[in-house]
């Protein structure tokens, strides 16, 4: 990555600019909120914030998980869900409970058919809707499935809501991707903490016991030394957790004791260190 291709725009990092002032909002009913971001799509967001959820639930935590993914929602799916949120007062929506976590997803209000081509105004105003009108009951971890990217819906959150902290998700090729850059810019510039990265789809084990590193190497240490946040865990590609989600039945929940399994439960514990 060259310095030019590293310079960020003028007018985005004016739209971030620690000179605009931003009053940050609690969400009702939530005492942490988590967001799970990316530079680029299909790093595995979504797996990782269902299977944090997840594991954060398992260590008896109250959790919330709220699909913030306006362009391509996959929590409903991910999590098993099909029917729709109540909204007992016409006012309020009700959270699905599954695997005992209460969950809300743009996915509910639209079909899967529907194409999801919002332009920025009905993004922020979208969430603005879930952040408060949502009856979240006596949560400890509100995880946030973003979009990919820093998009108005981000940028909207990060400048909005008070969010305790963020993880970004990479794999390793990630190095070369200015987005991650400006993701961790856009946070910093938001006074949003920065949690960690998770390296995900680092490498695949093969039957014969042989590691190959599809994607590269080492992508998420070098931009961890270079930014200065903390590289959590590296997750392998495991193509059971691929078909779990695919069925709506997190990997977590069922595989206990899987390797996987155990390194949600690292991440959990070092993202909750780091938030106090
Ligand atoms: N470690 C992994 N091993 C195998 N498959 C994985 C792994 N992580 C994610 N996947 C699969 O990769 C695909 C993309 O993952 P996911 O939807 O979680 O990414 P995302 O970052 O949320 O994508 P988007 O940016 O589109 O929201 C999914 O099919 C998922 O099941
Ligand atoms: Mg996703």
């Amino acid at each position: 990555m060259t310095e030019k291709e590293a310079n960020l725009s003028k007018s985005f990092m004016d739209q971030i600019s620690p000179k605009t002032q931003f009053k940050k909002n609690k969400i009702n009913g939530v005492k942490k909120i988590i967001a799970i971001s990316s530079g680029k799509g299909g790093v595995g967001k979504s797996t990782i914030a269902v299977n944090l959820a997840i594991t954060l639930k398992n260590l008896k935590y109250n959790v919330g998980i709220l699909d913030a993914d306006v362009y391509g929602p996959s929590i409903p799916k991910m999590m098993g869900l099909s029917e729709k949120p109540k909204c007992d007062d016409g006012i309020n929506l009700i959270p699905i409970k599954k695997f005992n976590i209460q969950c809300m997803s743009i996915g509910f209000m639209v079909s899967e058919e529907t194409p999801m081509i919002w332009r920025g105004p009905m993004v922020a105003s979208t969430i603005k809707t879930f952040a408060n009108k949502v009856l979240w009951n006596d949560i400890d971890f509100l995880i946030i499935d973003m979009p990919p990217g820093t998009g108005d819906a981000l940028l909207t959150f990060s400048q909005e809501i008070d969010i305790d902290g963020a993880i970004i998700v990479t794999t390793p090729q990630d190095i070369a991707i200015i987005d991650v850059k400006r993701g961790i810019e856009m946070f910093k510039r938001t006074n949003v903490k920065i949690l960690g990265i998770i390296e995900n789809m680092t490498s695949f084990v093969s039957d014969d016991g042989v590691e190959h590193f599809i994607f590269g190497r080492n992508g998420a240490e070098i931009i961890s030394k270079k930014f200065n946040v903390e590289l959590l865990e590296k997750i392998p590609i495991e193509i059971k957790l691929r078909e779990d989600s695919d069925n709506g039945e997190p990997f977590c929940e069922f595989k206990k004791n899987n390797t996987i399994t155990k390194i949600f439960f690292n991440v959990a514990k070092k993202i909750i260190k780091n938030l106090n």
